[in-house]
């Protein structure tokens, strides 16, 4: 028998941001030369609903700081805080009004930088949330750059004169249609122009063609936190900061509605991978800060390759979403429509961003659940049963645990939350854009169309994963608060999905997902960083796919590179499917192969040749 030799990996590596060159030995890459952001597990954390410390039922960072214990304890390194800055609220803090100050409910700087003490002392990181595309219409920027044409930060923002029809109507200086199902350009009174916002009113986009306002968003936003030991950012928006300079209508798309989707006027525009690449050289690489962009409207791998090269410079890891919409009838009109779609679309998606790294610099990302989609197991697992409910998740677990690239959960995936109950109305979505799309349909006065609106939301909806964590199922509002009203309602469910409940049962999705992260950190040479081979493409109900790395083997006092294999073999169904021939694929004897993890009961062990139950997932290794 061979022997391995180390621990080696041969996925791509990174040389980002002042972090060790991979060393080489016989053609394999060593891990302890990977940057820590690769092999980390990031764990996002949504202030308003975590955990409120002091009864006003708004979650705070105090609350945040009281769990860090139950976040080692899962096998989180990295902290992903969604915005906490001092903001209105119109988006969730996705409106800055003060890059410097935090919204007084979550807590204080020094709050902060407790946390960032806290988080160093368990072996965590902290990486917070820059949202650097627009502000709020209350940030000090913008009331100056309102107050008059020739203020100096007038063109901090993007300020254009209106046009006007034959009659002499006033129409926006472009038709373009912005992300909450509103036009992106808003008329101010004061100096008569109108000025751009891709998301609502209120998130006016900042002028990146400007240097000066680059060099305050820089100092003032990024610079700021990372001189008080924040480790990096979750970058917002980050291929929008250059938008296309003509101004041009886009295509009639749609003749229905007044204005047109044209994120092609501003997603990935002319200078953009110039001025990432600034950022990350001014106020990013000086650090050491690790990155993680938020990128959408991707045409496809090509496009994504150049923002995390690691010779480009720009950005450590992306979030490229052509997953994670599948469902949606696109982000400008109907996406709240529901549109389904075959598992095989899901596979390919996946496979393509699992390989577009491979023989390349760059470095992907793993994750299906964040603040802005509805929660994976309702999309991508099966609630209609307590069992169900409970191997899907775990099914969902091993996928992504075993996926290549930077895996990030999202607060509750871990223990299977679950989207609101269907019987809940529209009044317990309180997201700016969940209440645009409705209320669009309603004044459509089509009464399909609000139904299926609404059905759309039911699966797709922001809300459902800014419910408030359920940490405790027999304490009040699940232990997220103490005040008779949290900012949202509680799940009605928490007396069965709860951290409380699931600490400790070994068949409980959250045992599962520790189980499956310690496996995935002790064999990262093939989970993390390993290859990923597509296997039964075209099957719609199983889900098999092989990672694999090149390992030195000693043989006869001689070393060679042999394959460490690990089969990931899964039922997306509800019906019993037929076991794939798991020594074939292996390409090894029944001795060599070894189940080394399922998301079945102890009692039942997936033999080699064993059917899979309804959403049961194994895998097989050759270790
Ligand atoms: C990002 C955020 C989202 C927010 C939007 C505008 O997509 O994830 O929550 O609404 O940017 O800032
Ligand atoms: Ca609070």
């Amino acid at each position: 028998m061979s022997q391995r030799i180390a621990d080696t990996v041969t996925g791509s590596s990174g040389t980002c941001n002042g972090y060790p060159h991979t060393t080489q030995q016989n053609g394999v890459r060593l891990i302890g030369k990977e940057p820590w952001w690769k092999s980390a597990v990031f764990y996002q954390v949504y202030p308003a609903s975590f955990k409120d410390s002091n009864g006003d039922g708004w979650g705070d960072i105090p609350g945040l700081i009281s769990e860090l214990d139950y976040l080692v304890n899962l096998g989180v390194d990295c902290v992903w805080l969604s915005p906490v800055f001092d903001s209105p609220q119109k988006d969730m803090g996705y409106d800055v009004s003060d890059y410097q100050a935090i919204y007084p409910p979550y807590g204080t700087v020094e709050d902060v930088e407790t946390l960032t003490r806290q988080c160093h002392e368990r072996g965590m990181k902290l990486i917070l949330d820059l949202v650097v595309n627009h502000t709020s219409v209350e940030h000090a920027w913008f009331k100056e750059s309102r107050s008059s044409k020739d203020n100096p930060k007038r063109d901090w923002y993007i300020w254009k004169p209106a046009r006007y029809d034959s009659q002499g109507q006033r129409l926006a200086p472009t038709n373009w249609r912005g992300y909450f199902a509103c036009p992106t350009w808003t008329w101010d009174e004061t100096t008569q122009e109108y000025y751009l916002h891709l998301y609502a009113s209120d998130q006016p986009d900042l002028n990146w063609e400007n240097d000066e306002c680059r060099e305050a968003i820089y100092q003032d936003t990024m610079r700021f936190w990372l001189d008080k030991g924040v480790d990096g950012f979750r970058i917002d928006t980050v291929n929008k900061y250059s938008k296309r300079t003509e101004y041009a209508d886009a295509p009639v798309t749609d003749p229905r509605w007044e204005s047109q989707p044209a994120p092609e006027m501003w997603c990935n525009g002319p200078r953009i991978h110039e001025f990432i690449h600034e950022m990350n050289r001014k106020a990013l690489a000086p650090y050491g800060a690790v990155s993680v962009g938020e990128l959408s409207n991707m045409a496809g791998p090509s496009d994504v390759l150049p923002y995390v090269s690691a010779a480009a410079q720009e950005l450590d890891m992306v979030f490229e979403f052509s997953m994670i919409r599948l469902g949606t009838g696109g982000g400008f009109g109907p996406k709240y429509i529901y549109q389904p779609y075959a598992l095989s679309r899901l596979k390919s998606h996946v496979a393509q961003f699992q390989t577009f790294i491979e023989g390349t610099d760059g470095w992907t990302t793993v994750f299906c659940e964040n603040h802005d989609n509805g929660r994976a197991v309702n999309r991508f697992g099966n609630v209609s049963t307590p069992e169900l409910w409970a191997t899907s998740a775990k099914t969902l677990a091993l996928w992504q645990a075993t996926l290549t690239g930077t895996l990030f959960l999202y607060q509750g995936q871990e223990i299977g939350m679950v989207n609101m109950p269907r019987d809940w109305g529209i009044d317990e979505y309180k997201d700016v854009e969940s209440q645009n799309f409705h209320g669009d349909a309603v004044r459509s006065g089509d009464k399909q169309r609000l139904a299926d609106t609404m059905h759309g939301l039911q699966i797709l909806g922001r809300d459902h994963a800014r419910l408030p964590f359920q940490w405790d199922g027999q304490a009040k509002n699940a232990g997220f608060t103490t005040s008779d009203h949290p900012w949202m309602r509680v799940h009605d469910e928490f007396p069965k999905i709860n951290v409380r409940k699931q600490s400790g049962d070994p068949e409980s999705v959250l045992e599962f997902w520790k189980k499956a992260l310690r496996l995935r950190k002790q064999h990262a040479d093939v989970f993390v960083f390993g290859a990923f081979r597509h296997l039964e493409e075209q099957d719609e109900k199983r889900y098999v796919y092989m990672k694999e790395c090149n390992v030195p083997v000693a043989e006869h006092g001689a070393t060679s590179t042999g394959k460490k294999r690990a089969l990931v073999v899964m039922n997306w169904s509800e019906q019993v499917q037929k076991q794939v021939d798991v020594l074939h694929l292996l390409d090894c004897g029944e001795e060599q192969a070894r189940l080394l993890v399922t998301t079945a009961a102890a009692e039942r062990p997936g033999r080699l040749g064993e059917d899979l139950q309804a959403w049961e997932g194994r895998v097989y290794v050759n270790f």
